[in-house]
């Protein structure tokens, strides 16, 4: 078993510039998720733990070791990706053989391994069956098997899921989460899907152009994004924002559409900032119909329907509050129509406040 880290690390294509000044551990035993949108380097990153991408600076070690230098096939890791990869002329058994015979394992050593890993995917009924003869989701649990048996110290996947439909996505996520539970193999897991994400990290990574944005629990990420990229980029629906700015000697918040007096909560963080230009946030789940006991303050703003989207146990809507769109998962009973007016309360102990500037969350 080993931790990765990555000190300082950049990565460059000539002039271009792809990754910049990462700085992260992955802890032993960690299921680390590395997330954000297309092109922001997350593959990049993997791909220079494994050893197939060239470091331009900075470290990246496993274990006690840096292995900048050293070839994919010593550095103890197995990569699944997105194409499964497999063989097409061999079985299930060969292909997952195949690393193995590669390091010269003992035949009982193999037959072992390989009968130990069918067992753990629940594909030992596939072993004598070609690729070809497979569903997508049989083919990626071979893809998972032919890295698991090789028992490295560490997992990476990349995208792994992403040529599935829904559905197995959903099971095979909780399969490869529970797997990773039972062998507690370090593992770096590359996705642009912040479900992916949130479910199954133990930690999550968020980038964007090469710079990684923030690491924490899913928990801690979506409580309190560090700035507006993180928070509009984890959650579905997105966070909603509204511009508007400081008054009062840091008592209230105005926004085109309302304004209201700070709660104490949020007091630390306004005053002394009078006239300071904000964005607020407010996830829509924090965007009720009814003021409820016990759920704090709230303020009643009022909207103008635009969009209705039932989904079975909730319904979304889509307001207009003033000059700015709030998106609310209500309830799902009395479903309003657009063109209504609509009020909504928001919690005001849950507002995100960011620096309309930086663009960074407010802190004291
Ligand atoms: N050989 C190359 N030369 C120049 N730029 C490259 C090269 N390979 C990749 N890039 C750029 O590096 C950036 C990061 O690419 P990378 O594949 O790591 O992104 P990603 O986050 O994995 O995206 P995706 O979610 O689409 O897979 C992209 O902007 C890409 O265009
Ligand atoms: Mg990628």
């Amino acid at each position: 078993m080993a931790n990765v880290v990555f000190e300082n690390v950049a990565k460059r294509y000539g002039a271009v510039s792809v990754i910049e000044g990462l700085n992260l551990e992955i802890r032993d035993e960690e299921f680390m998720v590395l997330v954000g949108p297309s092109g922001c380097g997350k593959s990049t990153a993997l791909r220079m733990i494994a050893g197939l991408e060239e470091i331009s600076d900075g470290d990246v070690r496993i274990g006690p070791n840096v292995v900048n230098d050293l070839p994919p096939k010593d550095r103890d890791i197995a990569m699944v990706f997105q194409t499964y990869a497999l063989y097409p002329h061999m079985s299930v058994k060969e292909n997952l053989e195949f690393g193995l015979r590669l390091k010269k394992t003992p035949q009982a050593e193999i037959d072992r391994l390989v009968g130990e890993a069918a067992e753990i995917l629940g594909i030992t009924h596939l072993l004598g069956r070609k690729p070809k003869e497979l569903s997508g989701g049989q083919r990626q649990r071979v893809a998972v098997g032919r890295a698991i048996v090789r028992k490295p110290s560490v997992f990476l996947f990349d995208e792994p899921l992403s040529n599935l439909d829904a559905k197995l996505r959903v099971q095979m996520r909780a399969e490869i989460s529970k797997l990773q539970t039972r062998l507690k193999t370090t593992t770096v897991y590359v996705t642009h899907d912040q479900i992916e994400a949130m479910t199954m990290g133990h930690r999550i990574a968020v980038m964007k152009d090469g710079r990684l944005q923030q690491v924490g629990t899913p928990l801690e990420v979506y409580e309190r994004p560090v700035n507006l990229f993180v928070a509009n980029f984890i959650g579905t629906p997105p966070m909603n924002f509204a511009e508007g700015t400081i008054i009062d000697s840091g008592s209230r918040i105005r926004t085109s559409g309302f304004d209201f007096a700070v709660p104490a909560s949020l007091l630390a963080l306004t005053q002394g900032n009078d006239g300071k230009a904000i964005v607020l946030g407010v996830r829509p789940e924090n965007l009720i119909k009814t003021a409820k006991d016990g759920r704090g303050e709230t303020i009643a703003i009022r909207g103008i329907v635009e969009i209705v989207e039932p989904i079975g146990h909730q319904v979304i809507v889509h307001a207009k509050v003033g000059g700015d769109l709030f998106v609310a998962a209500l309830d799902a009973h009395n479903l309003p129509k657009a063109g209504d007016s609509i009020e909504l309360n928001i919690e005001l102990d849950a507002i995100h406040l960011f620096d309309a500037v930086t663009e960074t969350r407010l802190t004291t």
